[in-house]
């Protein structure tokens, strides 16, 4: 794996606005450069649940931006749609039912969509962070489809063992986990521990 390479991050339209903030915050911190793809209705999230509603709002909480680079999601022929372009692996986060199928079905229609493709055909890390309760049927063999293909599906269910006392301890949890699936250091959330479940 590259490790300078940049990380594709896509926010989609499921619940869980604030965790994407939380990781492009982290990435942004750990001086990882990014490539950045949200969907019309992780546009809506992002506005409905943090009163972001644009892409000056979306930096103004997350950092100084100057190793992140935004592309449409209607662009399939953006750079992350290119096996060649070099890159340390993606994460979908929050990750929609939606797109989670689309991915598990192959059918590439958005540039998050041919993004994910490329990267597990290049067998580059695929982390997706669903957020849907209770799961169907068709969400399970979807999620198994994925983790069979190579992804990580990586829940947005924080642990509660290091007994967090704010969202922010949640949100540091999951995107504590996201970042130790594609190798970069952090200090966020709980150290393992004996004892820890996971
Ligand atoms: C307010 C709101 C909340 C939603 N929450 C979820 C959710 O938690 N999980 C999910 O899978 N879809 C959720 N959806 C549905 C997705 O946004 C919808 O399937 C959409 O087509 C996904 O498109 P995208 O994956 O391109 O963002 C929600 C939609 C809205 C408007």
């Amino acid at each position: 794996m590259n490790t300078n390479a940049p990380v594709t991050l896509a926010i989609t339209g499921a619940s869980g606005a604030p965790y994407a903030v939380r990781v492009l915050r982290a990435l942004d911190d750990a001086r990882v450069a990014v490539r950045l793809i949200v969907s019309e209705t992780g546009w809506r999230l992002l506005s409905e649940e943090m009163d972001i509603a644009d892409e000056a709002g979306l930096r103004e909480a997350t950092g100084d931006w100057s190793d992140v680079v935004v592309y449409s999601n209607r662009d399939r022929g953006a750079t992350p749609a290119s096996g060649s372009a070099a890159s340390r692996g993606m994460v979908i986060c929050p990750c929609s039912m939606g797109t989670l199928a689309s991915i598990a079905q192959g059918t590439t229609r958005s540039l998050i969509e041919r993004a994910a493709d490329v990267v597990l055909k290049e067998r580059r890390p695929l982390i997706v962070v669903p957020r849907e309760t209770p799961y169907s049927a068709i969400h399970l063999e979807n999620m198994l489809r994925l983790t069979r293909a190579g992804a990580t599906v990586l829940p947005a269910s924080p642990g509660f063992y290091h007994r967090p006392s704010t969202i922010e301890a949640l949100l540091d949890f999951i995107a504590g986990r996201v970042l130790s699936h594609l190798g970069i250091e952090h200090s966020l959330g709980p150290r393992w521990s004996a004892g820890e479940r996971g």
